[in-house]
């Protein structure tokens, strides 16, 4: 894989990741979520009623606001997937029935939820 300057003893300084086909730089140790913040890229979904953006929230795993496709498997939380070279991320749409702010969660991983713990 493609990255950008490597050392030997502490392998590459950074990774090239694709969102949506755009090139995303990640560091070593960053999550997924992290590097598109710091790409600029701040809402990666929507919400499936009102279409609202959401991105990261609360950055440790427990709203799921930050859904998004890596490498093709939808639902994963971007807060907490390591960045890795070559990775694939896209945009999830409609992925949770909540519109309020953050807390978009029923606790189960990879299908956000509706805030109050209900499925709908
Ligand atoms: S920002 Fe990822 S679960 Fe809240």
């Amino acid at each position: 894989m493609s990255h950008a300057g490597s050392d030997e003893r502490t392998g590459p300084s950074s990774y090239r990741l694709t969102f949506d086909g755009t090139t995303v730089t990640a560091r070593p140790g960053q999550s997924v979520g992290a590097a598109l913040v710091a790409a600029g890229i701040v809402a990666w979904r929507t919400t499936r009623r009102e279409g609202r953006p959401r991105g990261l929230f609360c950055g440790i795993g427990v709203c799921f606001d930050c859904l998004i496709t890596v490498d093709g498997r939808p639902g994963q939380r971007a807060c907490l997937v390591p960045a890795r070279d070559g990775m694939r991320l896209s945009a999830e749409g409609g992925r949770d029935g909540d519109d309020s702010d953050g807390g978009g969660s029923d606790g189960r991983d990879g299908d956000g939820g509706d805030g109050d713990g209900r499925r709908r």
